[in-house]
């Protein structure tokens, strides 16, 4: 398959939306886990691999893909963010595990260790609070991160859990960059 048929494949058949009203992340959040259960669609789940075409993402943006049945965020961060996020003493983190399926288990969870390129402005993560499994916020909670509203899980702007009863950081997927604007899941 080439690139132009697999991107174009992506775009078909995956819902893209931007997280811009806190409305809509809401109303993600309340219905994910039915329409997650009503909607396995075949398709979907075969595709193992899929590509993301980033260029469209301002700093300070997300966008949140579906891939493999499970929403995916992925946020080009601020400087800001990204400076919070480093900030960080290793000892205060709930889990400090990387949680990355790009590198190996028992790696630290500093932000180095999380975000997708080296100056850890791209993060990708999969949108599914380790909790019970609803979809968390963008942009909120006490850490500036995401905040799940379930049962008030705060994550920091590594997606990393710093407060309430989730176990465990926003996993990483796979995941890499295929050229300067794509990001291939799987
Ligand atoms: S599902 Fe997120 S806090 Fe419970």
């Amino acid at each position: 398959m080439s690139h132009a048929e697999d991107h174009e494949g992506s775009r078909r058949d995956f819902l893209y939306y931007a997280t811009a009203g806190a409305g809509a992340v809401t109303a993600g959040a309340a219905i994910w886990p039915l329409v997650n259960q009503m909607n396995p669609s075949a398709d979907v789940l075969a595709l193992s691999s899929i590509r993301v075409d980033v260029s469209g993402l301002e700093p300070g943006t997300q966008l949140t893909v579906k891939w493999l049945g499970k929403p995916v965020f992925i946020r080009r961060r601020t400087e800001e963010e990204i400076a919070a996020a480093r900030d960080v003493t290793l000892s205060d983190l709930p889990d400090q595990s990387a949680e990355n399926a790009n590198l190996p288990d028992g790696t630290d969870a500093s932000d180095e260790n999380r975000a997708l390129d080296e100056g850890g402005e791209w993060l990708v993560m999969m949108g599914v609070c380790t909790h019970l499994g609803c979809v968390p916020l963008g942009d909120a909670g006490d850490f500036d991160g995401w905040f799940c509203p379930c049962h008030g899980s705060h994550y920091d702007t590594s997606g990393r859990i710093r407060r309430g009863p989730a176990p465990s950081n926003l996993p990483v997927p796979v995941a890499e960059f295929v050229d300067e604007t794509t990001i291939k899941l799987g």
